[in-house]
């Protein structure tokens, strides 16, 4: 998407088509009243996420003109930016017309760049398996001009919302990839393609994890001709580059049929997005590198293939974490957990981290709970815990936060070993997050379950199309930028 900031004077190209955002309560008086009599007639008020196809008035160059509700005036800020020009965007992607121009009440440079990136959230397909779509299918807008007076600035905080929008594309194209091209040493080739961009990267195979006593991960990846891999990802942002760093870890199983434990038939594709925890990490590594964020950070994927075969770990099977501690496999379907504690493990001896946050598809127990729309947020810190939570509703990614009952910790005792794998139905994403938290050395640490949230079908606002949200990369980027960096 080719995206200007443009004048309000300037001309309108052919196969233009322009949208004017409208505020409830005030709609009726736009352009001197000239649509009022279309609105009545279609109930159009103004109201957030409304749009409404008018005539273009005479004397316009606009091929189509199309109303955009952005709700009251008084509660309009960035975030209504954004939103109403991807609406804006969603009103006429197929319309056959090439630029969409978007107009907003009062778009200073702040809002005028946030519309774009509005936009190009919107814009997000993945469609490169697709040979025979019909051409009236696919999207034809392929350039956006966002009116603004103040073009100049808007290009400027453009730029970082820009690379912001690079990682979340980023992000969601590695959860669409099918499993079948998306392996471990796929996934892992993808993230070294970051050095491009200043990152560093290191790929640790399974030779070299065995070596590091990572039982407890090596057993999940067992049962896969797939390699299973852990990639590290470090960006030296910060002026003193010893500077303790802060750290991410995400759950990396590319493909999980649940092993032996295996998963009904019913929906088992969708597990193809159970890397979403790594794929978070990945762009929130790619948009710090992408804004050169002033920040020292790493980010650690455990990149695995669950898979049931003659070599695959059992029920019952009895593995050694990094930590030393034993785990007693009761359920092989709860391999996420089993990943993500000798990836913390590492990622906290090898470290020493300021903090450490942990994304996982971990449990489908999250999704009753907190449904589709907001994460889980688990953490023994009230600190990065309310940084968190401000990140999260700055940039509208839902997040909750749950208990660590003490007590709750023996469900997940076991007879013979250290601990056992799962806690049973109650409280089932507590008892997972609670397994992690057994792997926590001392450092403050959270843990997000975003099991319910990576993945989004039907697409309920306009940003997020229907399919990878690449949900946690713009809070946890919020969240360094707002509290870490500088
Ligand atoms: N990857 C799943 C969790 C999941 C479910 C993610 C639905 C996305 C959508 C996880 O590995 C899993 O299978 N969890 C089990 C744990 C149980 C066996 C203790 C679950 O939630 O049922
Ligand atoms: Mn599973
Ligand atoms: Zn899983």
């Amino acid at each position: 998407m080719d995206i200007q900031f443009v004048a309000a004077d300037a001309a309108l190209g052919e196969k233009s088509a322009l949208a004017i955002v409208v505020f409830e309560g005030e709609a009726a008086s736009v352009q001197g009243g000239a649509f009022a009599k279309a609105m009545a007639g279609a109930r159009f008020t103004g109201a957030k996420g409304q749009t409404l196809d008018v005539l273009a008035p005479a004397g316009s160059d606009a091929a189509r003109v199309v109303l955009v509700g952005a709700g009251k005036a008084a509660d309009f800020d960035v975030m209504g930016a954004e939103t109403a020009a991807a609406s804006a965007y969603a009103a006429v992607k197929t319309s056959g017309l090439t630029t969409l121009r978007v107009v907003l009440p009062g778009a200073d440079a702040a809002k005028a760049a946030r519309a774009a990136f509005g936009v190009r959230l919107a814009a997000y397909r993945f469609d490169k398996y697709r040979t025979k779509e019909a051409a009236e299918k696919k999207p034809s807008v392929v350039k956006t001009e966002v009116v603004t007076a103040e073009a100049d600035a808007a290009v400027t905080a453009f730029a970082d919302l820009a690379a912001l929008a690079d990682a979340i594309s980023f992000s969601r194209d590695l959860v669409s990839e099918p499993p079948n091209v998306l392996y471990p040493a796929e996934f892992a080739k993808r993230v070294k393609q970051l050095e491009e961009l200043g990152l560093e990267v290191e790929i640790l195979g399974e030779a070299e994890m065995m070596k590091l006593g990572m039982g407890s991960l090596l057993g999940v990846g067992q049962g896969s001709i797939r390699e299973s891999q852990l990639a590290i990802l470090k960006w030296n942002g910060a002026d003193d580059k010893k500077a303790q760093p802060i750290a991410f870890v995400g759950k990396g199983v590319c493909f999980d049929t649940g092993g032996i434990s295996i998963k009904p038939a019913d929906n088992m594709e969708h597990m193809k997005t159970d890397m979403g925890g790594a794929a978070a990490v990945s762009g929130l590594m790619h948009v710090l590198a992408g804004r050169k964020a002033k920040v020292n950070a790493v980010g650690i994927l455990g990149l695995v293939e669950n898979m049931p075969d003659g070599n695959a770990q059992r029920p019952g099977d009895v593995v050694t974490s990094m930590s030393g501690q034993t785990i007693e496999i009761i359920n092989t379907d709860a391999e996420g957990r089993l990943v993500l504690a000798d990836a913390v493990w590492y990622c906290q001896q090898r470290f020493k981290p300021k903090f450490m946050v942990d994304l996982a598809t971990l449990t489908g127990a999250i999704i009753i709970a907190l449904g589709d729309d907001v994460g889980g947020l688990f953490s023994n810190n009230d600190e990065l815990s309310g940084n968190l939570l401000a990140a999260s509703n700055a940039e509208g990614e839902p997040l909750w936060r749950m208990p660590l009952p003490a007590q709750y910790d023996k469900n997940i005792d076991s007879m013979i070993a250290d601990m056992k794998n799962t806690g049973g139905r109650p409280g089932g994403s507590i008892t997972a997050a609670m397994f992690i938290q057994r792997f926590v050395n001392g450092v403050p640490w959270a843990h997000l379950d975003i099991a319910g949230t990576a993945w989004k079908k039907p697409s309920t606002v306009p940003t997020i199309p229907e399919g990878a949200t690449g949900f946690g990369v713009r809070l946890l980027n919020r969240m360094v930028a707002d509290k870490y960096e500088g």
